[in-house]
């Protein structure tokens, strides 16, 4: 694991894209994984600079979402569908086919999360990953538990994860209970993983996940076994450490 420190989310932002950019640059048909919240605003931000400025062309690239909330449609305006097209798909030149998140609405869900799967080995794999961490330290909606998931999987939300995403929503109660979310597996089989953390409210998690021990009951703490994670913190995220 490579750690950097940033001194503000603007120069963090920016270097995660970068990370990106050069992947795309290395390989201009990659498949990149993208992650949804308030963490990735930034970085893709900076990357829809770099498409403008002729660096990043998503034109061949790929690309698969960490989770979906169950029941929600693409149109509705918390989904994780309508936040990647409005904060980066619609903003770049990725075609629309390029593009997948797990389908919320399927009627089989179990089904769903299996085509999911195949559909990411199908595509060769993740080349590099984009993945924020919750409160809780869950990656991907991959909550606390007893061991670590495999494969993409339908997730029941833990009461820590609807508290900090009812934020979104007009009351707690419209917060989906469930999700359907890659597994800490299929994280692991991304070839590289860029963690971004920011903020003074992730510095303890960002210790525990970090420095502490690689336990279920702290998902971000599995990356610590993956060989090819950058770490980008803000200088709030990292002041425990
Ligand atoms: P956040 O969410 O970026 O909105 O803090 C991160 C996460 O829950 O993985």
């Amino acid at each position: 694991m490579t750690i950097h420190i940033y001194k503000d989310v603007d120069t963090q932002s920016q270097a995660a894209a970068g990370l990106f950019a050069a992947q795309i640059l290395q390989k201009p048909d990659c498949v990149l994984g993208f992650a949804t919240g308030s963490t990735p605003l930034g970085t893709y931000a900076a990357l829809i600079d770099l498409y403008k400025r002729g660096i990043a062309d998503f034109s061949t690239v790929r690309t698969f979402n960490l989770d979906e909330y169950v029941g929600m449609s693409r149109t509705h305006e918390q989904s994780y569908y309508r936040f990647m097209v409005e904060n980066l798909f619609d903003q770049v030149n990725i075609p629309k086919d390029n593009y997948r998140l797990p389908d919320g609405m399927a009627k089989d869900l179990n089904a769903e999360c299996a085509g999911y799967e195949r559909a990411i080995d199908d595509a060769g794999g993740i080349d590099l990953l984009l993945l924020g961490i919750g409160l809780n330290s869950h990656i991907g909606f991959n909550e606390p538990e007893a061991r670590f998931s495999d494969g993409t999987h339908v997730v029941d939300l833990t009461e820590s994860t609807i508290e900090a995403n009812k934020r979104f929503f007009a009351t707690a109660s419209e917060v989906p209970r469930q999700a359907i979310s890659m597994g800490i597996g299929s994280i692991m089989r991304a070839r590289a993983i860029a963690l971004v953390i920011n903020g003074a409210a992730k510095a303890d998690i960002t210790k525990q996940a970090l420095q502490g021990p690689v336990v279920p009951d702290v998902p971000g703490s599995i990356l610590r076994f993956h060989p090819n994670v950058t770490v980008l913190l803000d200088e709030a995220a990292a002041s425990k450490l």
